[in-house]
Formats: structure tokens, sequence, C-alpha cells
């Protein structure tokens, strides 16, 4: 949410600015903008809307400096126009934000009781006034930081620089991400490794409450107190090549492809295909002194849980209780010292998620995450990490990070059923024999997918779209539903299939059709039965089902997606796939932007 860069260079840094922006675009793309230090102050350009619409303004419109920071905004306080977009200015500085300055009322007031005057209507403006309100007092660029950080309240990161001070910028950290990244001579500041790869790959990572000074000869870090503290130099792997589409359209298509690649180079973590055994790595508990687990994530993520749910109960006997982390973190849940809790997330940053697992550290759980960036805020306060090999997901609408997340808990639930005398050995080997085909039969759904693209014709028009399921067909067909809506904005809802009749079918009419997610499993008939009930009020059913089912229900749907016949353990997982295209297919026919869909964002920061 929101991405930031600065570069303290040696040459014109507006080309390293806008080229950190599109590795960053996937943050927010409400407006994008430029500041730099020039010899009598400060320059910017910004745009409301896409990066491409700044890059339109830069055209032939001269910015250039050697020293500078950029930003791409996801609206939070105030609309996307141009006056809204960062870096904002005062006389003295400039500055871009990610995240919510909460106080930030109070502090307006005092600025306006002082003489200062806002011109957006941004919480960031107010930061950047109070800054340069301290340096109108006679503080010194560090002195106006360290004041300022102790007033400002909320979830944020910020870059300044700073009016005749060409060899400074300062950057701060409080519940949002930012990097720092060292070159020979020039050091960068970055929401992530990703926007800073091309220019470097020795990274330090601010820990919370931390705040760094740059200049281009290195890096100093300060405590929330204030105090100088060493933070350890990484080197990522990640590639300084801009990521591509390939052959594809859309990033989201490339990445639904990918997905029999990754999902098989995630299980090659802890998966041996040979024995037929899982091997995690050492954990600081004991599954068979677990009463229960808890685990916490939002959206897509969520739906990974609630699966994973289905499966710890069935194969390990540990009743699991899932929350969505937006409200886990208020609810002062009750949580039993020494317990297990665990957090799902591709970014690893989403705000709701990691203040869920502060609660849950400090209520004495040990900690597991689930994420796909292994160097993000909620890997570094875990107590052990499991890492998706998904790849950077560039498609804002989660996919291949939510079926390697499926595998990932998949292997997790099998161990602890093992660990715990649930499952045998034989039982281990059969659910691992049906997992090494996931990567298979996941290539095989992608290989006849054109079925698909010819049922997104039939349903693309309609105003409502319901999808039902049971068992882990049910957070398949809430996945569906939020694929669905969030790429073509069509209304769609998920449902168990047996609380249709509960409320929800008064909405069947012929206008509305209905996904009926049906694998041949223990729930087959029940959700048969669901889907009849449907058609009797006449609505347009999409049956998603294996040969047998399909034989014998599919004549009486509008349209069918044959699936393999797989181990009902393992549906969940390959009957992502077909959701993913559908809702795909919908948003290409209706014309909306498939991967930065509406009011989106990609890593979620603020709360
Ligand atoms: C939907 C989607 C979101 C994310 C959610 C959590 O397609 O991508 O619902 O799943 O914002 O994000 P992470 O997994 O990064 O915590």
């Amino acid at each position: 949410m929101c991405g930031i860069i600065g570069v303290l260079g040696k040459q014109d840094v507006v080309p390293s600015l806008v080229d950190g922006l599109k590795r960053l675009e996937y943050r927010g793309y409400d407006s994008a903008g430029i500041a730099t230090l020039t010899s009598d102050g400060i320059d910017r350009r910004r745009a409301e809307g896409k990066l491409v619409n700044l890059e339109a303004v830069l055209d032939g419109n001269n910015l250039s400096g050697l020293a500078g920071i950029g930003h791409t905004r996801w609206a939070t306080h105030g609309v996307p126009n141009e006056t809204n977009a960062h870096p904002h200015m005062t006389t003295q500085i400039a500055l871009v934000h990610n995240g919510i300055i909460e106080n930030y009322r109070e502090l307006a007031e005092e600025l306006v009781a002082k003489g200062y005057a806002f011109e957006s209507e941004t919480d960031t403006e107010i930061a950047a006034q109070l800054i340069s309100s301290y340096l109108d007092d006679g503080a010194s660029p560090k002195d106006a930081m360290a004041q300022s950080l102790q007033r400002l309240q909320g979830a944020f990161s910020i870059a300044v620089i700073f009016k005749k001070h060409d060899d400074l910028m300062i950057g701060a950290r409080r519940g949002a991400p930012l990097a720092v990244g060292w070159g020979k001579g020039e050091m960068f500041l970055g929401s992530d490794a990703l926007a800073l790869a091309p220019l470097t790959s020795s990274i330090s990572y601010l820990e919370e409450d931390d705040w760094v000074v740059l200049t281009r000869d290195g890096a100093v870090f300060y405590d929330k107190n204030n105090q100088e503290v060493t933070r350890e130099v990484k080197q990522t792997q990640l590639s300084g090549a801009m990521i591509g589409k390939g052959n594809h359209r859309h990033f989201m298509m490339k990445e639904i492809v990918e997905q029999p690649a990754v999902i098989g180079e995630t299980l090659s973590s802890f998966f041996n295909p040979r024995s037929r055994t899982i091997t995690l790595p050492d954990l600081p508990f004991d599954w068979k002194d677990l009463p229960k687990i808890t685990i916490v994530a939002c959206g897509t993520s969520f739906y990974a849980a609630m699966i994973a749910k289905y499966w710890f109960e069935k194969v390990a006997d540990l009743s699991v209780e899932v929350d969505i982390a937006s409200e886990f973190r208020y609810r002062n849940m009750p949580l039993r010292e020494g317990g297990l809790a665990m957090f799902i997330s591709q970014s690893g940053e989403t705000a709701d998620t990691l203040a869920a697992l502060k609660y849950a550290k400090e209520n004495g759980q040990h900690i597991g995450s689930i994420i796909n960036v292994e160097e993000s805020s909620m890997g570094r306060e875990s107590d052990f990490v499991f890492h998706t090999q998904a790849g950077p997901e560039i498609g804002v609408a989660s996919t291949k990070a939510f079926t390697c997340q499926l595998v990932t808990l998949a292997c997790i639930a099998i161990d602890a059923g093992v660990q715990r005398g649930v499952i045998d050995h034989e039982e281990e080997a059969r659910l691992c024999a049906a997992i090494s085909e996931v990567p298979a039969r996941a290539a095989e759904i992608l290989e006849s997918h054109v079925n698909i693209k010819n049922l997104a014709e039939k349903i693309f028009e309609a105003n409502d779209i319901l999808y039902i399921g049971r068992g882990t067909g049910y957070p398949v067909a809430l996945e569906g539903a939020l694929k669905l809506k969030e790429l073509s904005y069509i209304h769609a809802e998920g449902y168990a299939a047996g609380e249709l009749k509960h409320g929800p079918i008064a909405l069947i009419d012929d206008t509305v059709p209905v996904i009926v997610v049906a694998p041949s499993d223990p729930y087959f008939e029940k959700t048969a039965s669901n889907m009849q009930e449907v058609m009797a009020r006449k609505a347009r059913v999409i049956f998603l089902s294996d040969a047998a089912g399909i034989e014998q229900l599919g004549e009486h749907a509008v349209g069918s997606i044959e699936l393999p016949s797989v181990d009902p353990f393992v549906a969940p997982i390959l009957y992502a796939l077909p959701v993913q295209l559908l809702a795909y297919y919908v948003a290409v026919l209706k014309g909306t932007d498939v991967d930065q869909p509406r009011n989106l964002a990609k890593s979620v920061t603020v709360e």
C-alpha cells in the first residue's frame, strides 16, 4: 500500500526513481510523483492515476537531480488527485509516506495555530509540515526528524529530503516496511528489496520504530530511543531485471500458468517423493502437546487458512481456530501460553496480519508464518517460517501464492497427523502420493482450459453470481467469488452450499449464475442436492467436478468444467485453478484492468 523509493546518487536519479516506481506500482496506482534536490531548492512532478501518466509529465518536462524521492499512492486520506499525490513539499523539505498518521487532526490544529497552511487533504502533508516546523524553530534535520517521530502516531514509513542538504536523506519505519540499499558512493531507500534490485543487492531492513540517516557514504540507524544501532547488511538474490509478462497479456495469466512449476518448487522444500514422507524444519513445540491451533490471515490467504482447518481437523485430529486478522487483532482472544499461532501472507507485510501476529506473540504463542516474501516483517517476527516458492507475484489478485500456501499447509497438516499418531506411515504415503500428483494435474487443467474461456461468455453479463461448495469446496467457493468480484466488479458471493436455504436462495432466479464446486468427495451427494434446489429455481449452473460427477449431473448444468479425478484431500488446490481462470476471462470480456483492479493494492500495509 503505497510504494516509496529514494536515491542519493552520483548521477541524475530520475531514471532510477521511475524504474523503482515501476517495481512498486503493485503497491498502489492512484497517483505517482517524484521530487529532486536542485541547486535552488526542491523540484517535483506529480500525476493522478497510473505511473504512465507521471512518465508522460516527465517526458520533455525537465526534472533532474542527484538526490530524490518517489512515491506511488494507494489513497487513504484524500481523493486520488494530483494535489493529494506525494511527494508533499514545504518550504524546507519533500516527504513521501506509506501508511496512516492517526493523530493528524490534532497535529493539524496545532500547526494551523502556528500559522502553517495545507494545500492537500492528506495526513502526509501534516507530517511534512510538522518536520518543517521544527526546522523553522532552528532544529537540524536529524533533530527535527527525531522530534517529529516522537509526535507522530500510527503506522507508517517515510522518506524525507531536505532543501540545501544535498547529501542527506532520512527514512523512518513504524509498522510499514522500509529497506536501505547500499551502493558504492550511492545510497538508496525503498519499500522493498524488489524496488532496489537493479541498484544494489546489499540490503538492510529497518526494524520496528527504527529511523535512518543516509549520506552517500553510508547509513546510520537509530532505534526508537534515538540510540545508534547496527542493522545487518544482507545479500538479496532478487534479479535486477524487470519482471516481465513473458508472452502473456497479463501478469495474472502468467502467474496462473506458473502454478504447476511453483507448486512443485514449494513442495520440494519439505517433501521427499521417493520415500513419500514429509520433513519439516525443527519446530519449537511438540504437536502432541497442542490442544488446538490458531491460524490468522486476510483475504485469499484467509481462505487458505479455512481450507487448512479442514485438513488439520481431519488428518491431525487438531482443532483449528481460523480468524480474519482485522477481527482477531482487536478481539482480545484468550490464548493459552505455549500454543501455536500461524499467520499466512503472500506479502508478509499485511498490517492487520502483522498486528495479529504481534498480539499472539505477546500472549505467549509459538509464532509460525507462511509467507512468500522471505525478508518481510512477518518473517522477521516469527519463530519459524515456511517460505512458499511462488516467486514475485505482481498481479494484484493472488493466484500462485494461494496454491503454494495450500500445498505448504497440506504438508504441515500431514506432518502434524504423523507426529500426533493420528495417521500412520501408510496413510502419510497415500496422502503424499496425492500431493505429488498436484503439479501434473494442475498442468492438465491449464492445458484444457479453453472451455473455461467459453463459459466466461455465458456469465460475464450477469449482475450477481453465487459460488457454492461444501467441505474444502466451501472456501474454494469463497475464493472464486472474491476473485470474480475484485477482477470484474460483478457482485459475487460464496456460500456453504448447505446455507443456501437459510436465506441466500431468495436471490436465485434465471438471471443469477451459480458456480457449483463439487469434487467427488464425501459431500458430493449433498452438494448435488443443493445444485438441484437452485436449478429448480431456474438458476444457470456452472458445474465444477470430475468425470464421475459430470457424468452424473453435468447434463443439467448450462456448462461444466471437468477436472482431474484426484484424492479429495488435494481437490481444493486444483479447484482453485478453474475459479481463477473463470474470473480472469470474465474480467477480460468486461475489459477491466486485470492486473491492477480499481481501488486495490497488492501489499496492504494500512489497517
Ligand atoms: C485477493 C488478494 C487479497 C490478499 C490479501 C492478503 O486476490 O490477493 O485478498 O490475499 O490482501 O494479502 P497477503 O497474503 O499479502 O497478506
